[in-house]
């Protein structure tokens, strides 16, 4: 079955492009992606997922397995292969991927001798762009070209925070980034929501995170916090969202808490 065999929500709105972003490693961007993708589809909702992160930690987070591929997104972003040709098909439901494999790590240079440099990702996505209810992008741990391309695509962003110490070192830099992105190509950018990722009720420090934080973005802030799951670092070695993997672990029951979240936002 292709991606064009299932259809929209019946209550589809206008297809919202979500960059998932920070430029901080292994605060949960990839978990989010997958597992945000996976509680949507089980909502009925048609999502694609777009890893833009060389890593591919969403694609096999999401069981593709990466050597078996032809294509990956680098192929569409530089080489013009049409997206329908690279969009996979998932286990879960209603649930499409782009994937990345380690090509990727070569577009960040190749782009900025290149034609429309910021604008790859956007034109290559345009002709899929009412297939889908959610289109959610995984960027890089980087400001550099690809998530400026993510920036670019985006009606919003939606930035996971992680529950440690310095949670919001960064986020300024991350914010300007934006702005010059809202001011120059992208003028309806718009932050989505923020999350905190990794949350521990135990420690105090988890519970400052969230108070500096709500305090700093205010109603951005989602009100559904992800907690610390050892399930939730589990689920990908088995090539799935800890949605599907173990439904009623906490970490899946607020995944699936935050997409009802995001459904009302959206
Ligand atoms: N809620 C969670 N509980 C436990 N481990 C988590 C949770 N969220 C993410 N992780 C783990 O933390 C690591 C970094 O997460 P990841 O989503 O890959 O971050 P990023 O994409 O921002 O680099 C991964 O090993 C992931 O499995
Ligand atoms: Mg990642």
């Amino acid at each position: 079955m292709g991606f064009k065999d299932t259809k929209r929500s019946k209550s589809a709105k206008a297809t919202r492009v979500i960059a998932i972003i920070n430029q901080k490693g292994g605060v949960g961007k990839s978990t989010t992606a997958v597992n945000l993708a996976a509680a949507l589809g089980e909502l009925n909702y048609k999502v694609l997922v777009v890893d833009f992160d060389p890593q591919g930690n969403t694609t096999s987070g999401l069981g593709i397995e990466k050597e078996q591929l032809d294509h990956c997104v680098y192929d569409s972003l530089l080489h013009d292969v049409p997206v329908e040709e690279i969009i996979q098909d998932t286990d879960c439901k209603k649930v499409y991927v782009v994937p990345a494999t380690i090509q990727l790590a070569g577009a960040e240079i190749e782009l900025v001798s290149t034609m429309a440099r910021e604008t790859r990702l956007k034109d290559l996505l345009e002709p899929v762009l009412d297939e889908f209810d959610f289109i959610f992008i995984d960027c890089p741990p980087s400001l550099g070209l690809l998530t400026i391309n993510a920036l670019t695509a985006a009606d919003s962003v939606l930035i996971p925070i992680q529950c440690e110490y310095y949670a919001l070192e960064g986020v300024t830099k991350l914010l300007e980034s934006m702005k010059m992105v809202k001011s120059r190509i992208n003028k309806s950018l718009d932050t989505f929501g923020v999350l905190l990722t990794m949350y521990d009720g135990r420690t105090s420090l988890s519970n400052q995170v969230v108070d500096e934080v709500k305090g700093y973005f205010g109603d951005k802030a989602f009100k559904t916090c992800i907690p610390r799951s050892v399930k939730v670092s589990e689920a990908p070695s088995f090539g799935m969202p800890v949605v599907t993997y173990a439904p009623q672990n906490k970490g899946a029951l607020a995944y699936k808490a935050l997409a009802k979240e995001v459904v009302k936002r959206a």
